[in-house]
């Protein structure tokens, strides 16, 4: 398959990634179809993505007309065999565990076409692992947006062992169709690169607090104007979603040792649900 032959894509899971990547695969002028397994979760993440192509109009970054026109091919569906039944690109960003995600993948290679690539936004876990669970692992790989998706440049494209170079090449072309900017990831590592890298700095100041080293407020302003990042640690883990950093520092813990030991402060907001913005609270009050 080459880019130019991609018309319709699905993004299973409304969430905080999926209903962000289906947004931006709209913005580039895709047919897409936005699928989670209740209709309330589908709908809050179709209302999400009309608030966020408002707000992009309402800034002027794009022409309300193109807001409209971008929401008007995306369509939101429960039913997975009339969510792939034309999907091109698969897109799956349904919740970060392993158990899951495999789950979606046996139902989903039971429905979707043969031509179909998968492409999984999994932040960390092995794309070798999820792809044996279909009957097209060289038609499979990781394809890793970030939080959030529309404002984001990086795309990390992730080679699993049995993926095929034809299918990295047309996920990376997706990419820049998409107005990404596609890095390849040679090595299927548990966090790739950028999660690798950026969770371990979450999770340090999370212990740095747990501590009593120092405040969150003290944290995230030496983060944000002494390290120059966009945001501080804390402000980072409430805008990406508490769990989902959790979840990947629970899967470099198991695969990568004890150097990646979730920090007490992210497993008690996972346990009490005030997960970040999503949940209206987390590090930070949003409500
Ligand atoms: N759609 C549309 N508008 C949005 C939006 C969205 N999805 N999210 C936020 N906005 C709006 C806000 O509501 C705000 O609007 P108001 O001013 O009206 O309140 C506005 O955007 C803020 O935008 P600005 O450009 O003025 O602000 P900014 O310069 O701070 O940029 C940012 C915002 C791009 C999010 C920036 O803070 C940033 O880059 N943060 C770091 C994000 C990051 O590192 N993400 C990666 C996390 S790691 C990850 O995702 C991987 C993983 O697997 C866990």
């Amino acid at each position: 398959m080459k880019v130019d032959d991609i018309n319709s894509i699905t993004v299973l899971g409304a969430g905080n990634m999926g209903h962000g990547i289906a947004e931006v695969a709209a913005l580039a002028g895709y047919n897409v179809v936005l699928r989670d397994i209740k209709e309330e979760f589908v709908q809050k993440g179709y209302d999400q993505i009309e608030w966020s192509l408002n707000k992009l109009a309402e800034k002027d970054r794009l022409s309300q007309e193109d807001a409209d026109a971008a929401l008007d091919r995306v369509t939101a569906v429960v039913d997975l065999g009339e969510a792939v039944s034309d999907a091109d690109v698969v897109i799956e960003a349904v919740p970060e565990k392993m158990a899951i995600k495999k789950d979606v993948y046996t139902e989903l290679e039971a429905h979707a076409p043969e031509h179909t690539v998968f492409a999984t936004n999994t932040s960390s876990l092995s794309i070798t692992e999820l792809s044996e669970v279909t009957e097209r692992p060289e038609r499979f790989c990781g394809m890793h947006f970030f939080n959030p998706p529309v404002r984001m440049d990086l795309v990390e494209v992730i080679s699993g062992a049995h993926t095929d170079d034809e299918t990295l090449d047309v996920i990376e072309d997706l990419a820049e169709e998409m107005g990404k900017t596609p890095v390849r990831v040679r090595k299927d590592s548990p966090g790739f690169i950028v999660n690798r890298i950026l969770v371990p700095l979450m999770n340090e100041a999370a212990w740095t607090v747990h501590a009593g080293d120092a405040t969150i407020a003290e944290v995230d302003s030496t983060t944000k104007y002494d390290l120059g990042l966009p945001m501080g640690s804390f402000e980072l883990a409430d805008q990406v979603g508490i769990d989902v950093g959790y979840h990947v520092l629970e899967y470099m813990h198991e695969v990568l040792g004890d150097a990646y030991a979730p920090c007490p402060l992210l497993s008690e907001k996972v346990e009490e649900e005030t997960l970040g913005k999503k949940t209206g609270k987390g590090f930070y009050d949003y409500e």
